[in-house]
């Protein structure tokens, strides 16, 4: 079967606001859901105070970093569950003439620290203490998120870092109205703050009341630290009076990151994992993440079936979609880990000759149980967490930024380093504690994910930029812990191979399989009749809570499209009012230079049998 551009690919974009066609009729009122629409530039971010701060700052003449940059601080702030600075993620960057067109992956996850060893989170018969790895100062990974959003500021930005803090710092220091996302959530985790009582100060009241909506949450700590953040630079945190606060409150609870390692974190700028899909370009993150090298293999493996044929969310369509899945998370438990430590094969998981050779093995009347495409491991069931955030700009001269970050869990650790403000990340679950026991989002990973000192944990974040030739360009990406990739998959698709809008495309119920537990996970939405006949073909089906929130935002034709998920509650797209051409000059990037973006290894690039 050759790739080809579907129709659906050629209209998805600008499927809201095409005119009437004849033929494959879309017209403007054919949309089933409306993306929100712009003319000067397009944020979207899970929580509206981080919209309007980003897009203030496009509004004044900044770029998509700024405005990225910008959201991310804020969201530390207003969206503490998964904003953050004590933990860590991925950004994208497209630049668009006259820096570009190219794209640069920004990995500012955290690493473990210099202390840290592959038993760590053994007890003495050598099995895995979950709490370790999740709720003790064990848990924190070194933060990268100060580093690596400075890091773009300076590199493809063009304001000062005082000035993307500036509405973080006010957000904190004055406070904001709690509403019903955060309060619902704090509610949900109230009685995991119990034995957090720095955090539980912050978050709720003197005796231990669940702010109500509305109510004025102030973080005068937090306000603090990003003060020193805005006046020293990245080094007040990871040099200053912030890294001696967070080594002391480490070397007091049994925790491991020292001075040392907070002076030594470095983001790394690293090439993009590339691939297409019936005629698209889809851009996605490198490892350490394993997201972009498996949405592009699963994407291999689908253009070998006539998906657009099959009908979105079809027996059909569902079938193959997770039986591609299946495979992939498979091969993201035997190759995938930190490139600066194993040896990733990236070329071959990505290369389409693979994607042929997955998609003969895919049985279009059966499910091939998990167990044979991988014997030996034992499949464990393990509740999956929806934490981290993701969001997209993209600006009036064509920049774009499609950035994830986390604190893992909700909240991370739920542990506050005394006087800072600052949630710690618990991404040291992330790592395989021990190979073949599954971490807290059911993932079984490899000996390529022990830990190791400094080495990067592995993770599914997976911000993602779709092209087209024609100049449009969607970012898009999610939380969801496990079900990132197959929720930038389906995005993906419902793009390309069912002539969705934007809006559309993340409304459309979802599903996911994760390899173990061997089941198609799917949201309500989905036909009665469709689960029968998946049974039918020996699939378990089971009904799942909501899957991900997507923020994404695209640019065609002179238009921008977004839509915040509606999973979610406080999400906020917002498109600006057009400029005038004098009032638009493209600002210079200020060191526009991804030349020391480390090429994939060469080596190792074989996959074992
Ligand atoms: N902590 C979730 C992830 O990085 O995928």
């Amino acid at each position: 079967m050759r790739p080809t551009l579907s129709a659906g690919a050629l209209l998805a974009f600008t499927a809201a606001t095409a005119p009437a066609q004849t033929g494959t009729a879309i017209y403007r009122d054919a949309a089933a859901v409306h993306p929100v629409v712009g003319y000067g530039g397009m944020v979207a971010t899970q929580d509206a105070h981080a919209t309007r701060a980003a897009a203030g700052v496009l509004a004044e003449g900044g770029n998509a970093v700024d405005a990225a940059v910008t959201a991310g601080f804020a969201l530390a702030v207003t969206l503490p569950r998964a904003g953050n600075i004590g933990g860590g993620g991925f950004m994208l960057v497209h630049l668009a003439a006259p820096e570009g067109p190219r794209q640069v992956a920004i990995d500012y996850r955290e690493k473990a620290p210099k202390a840290a060893h592959r038993d760590m989170f053994l007890d003495e018969r050598g099995n895995p203490v979950a709490e370790l790895s999740r709720t003790t100062h064990l848990a924190a990974g070194v933060p990268g998120t100060v580093r690596g959003l400075a890091l773009a500021l300076e590199k493809y930005g063009t304001v000062p870092l005082a000035r993307a803090l500036a509405p973080a710092i006010a957000l904190a220091e004055d406070g904001f109205p709690v509403g019903e996302d955060l309060h619902d959530s704090l509610r949900f985790y109230a009685d995991e703050f119990e034995s957090a009582p720095e955090a539980m100060g912050i978050f709720f009241g003197p005796g231990g009341e669940v702010p109500p909506v509305g109510a004025l949450l102030v973080q005068k700590d937090l306000a603090a630290s990003l003060r020193k953040i805005a006046e020293g630079g990245p080094d007040a945190f990871y040099r200053g009076s912030i890294a001696s606060a967070i080594a002391d409150d480490m070397a007091a609870h049994g925790g491991l990151i020292t001075r040392e390692d907070l002076e030594a974190y470095r983001p790394v700028l690293r090439r993009p994992v590339t691939g297409s899909y019936r005629g698209l370009r889809v851009v996605s993150m490198p490892p350490p993440s394993s997201g972009g090298v498996h949405l592009v293999q699963m994407l291999n493996i689908l253009e070998r079936f006539p998906v657009e044929q099959y009908g979105h969310n079809s027996a059909d369509a569902v079938h193959v979609t997770a039986e591609a899945m299946r495979l992939a998370y498979a091969d993201r438990s035997r190759y995938l880990g930190d490139p600066d430590f194993a040896d990733v094969p990236v070329a071959s998981l990505t290369s389409k000759k693979y994607g042929r050779e997955l998609a003969a093995k895919i049985d279009p009347e059966h499910a091939t149980p998990s167990l044979e495409v991988a014997p030996g491991l034992d499949p464990m069931e393990r509740y999956e967490s929806n934490e981290t955030t993701h969001f997209s700009v993209i600006d009036r001269w064509g920049n774009a930024v499609s950035n994830t970050y986390t604190l893992n869990f909700s909240y991370g650790s739920k542990l506050v380093v005394p006087g800072t403000g600052i949630l710690l990340n618990n991404e040291m679950d992330d790592f395989s504690a021990k190979p073949g026991v599954p971490n807290a989002y059911g993932l079984i990973g490899g000996r390529r994910n022990a830990v190791e000192p400094e080495k990067r944990m592995l993770s599914s974040m997976t911000p993602t930029l779709i092209f087209r030739e024609d100049g449009s360009i969607v970012a898009t990406g999610s939380p969801g812990g496990s079900r990132i990739i197959n929720i930038v998959l389906q995005m993906v698709c419902n793009l390309a191979d069912h002539g969705m809008n934007v809006a559309e495309a993340t409304h459309a119920p979802r599903f996911h399989h994760q390899w173990f537990p061997d089941q198609i996970r799917v949201e309500r939405g989905f036909s009665p009749d469709t689960i029968k006949l998946l049974a039918a073909r020996g699939h378990k089906v089971v009904l799942a809570p909501a899957i991900g929130s997507t923020q994404t935002v695209s640019y065609s034709g002179g238009i921008f499209y977004g839509s915040s998920d509606p999973r979610r509650r406080g999400a906020l797209t917002l498109g600006l009012p057009p400029f005038t051409p004098d009032e638009a000059p493209a600002p210079a990037a200020k060191t526009p230079d991804d030349e020391e973006a480390e090429r994939p290894k060469e080596r190792g690039d074989e996959l074992e049998e």
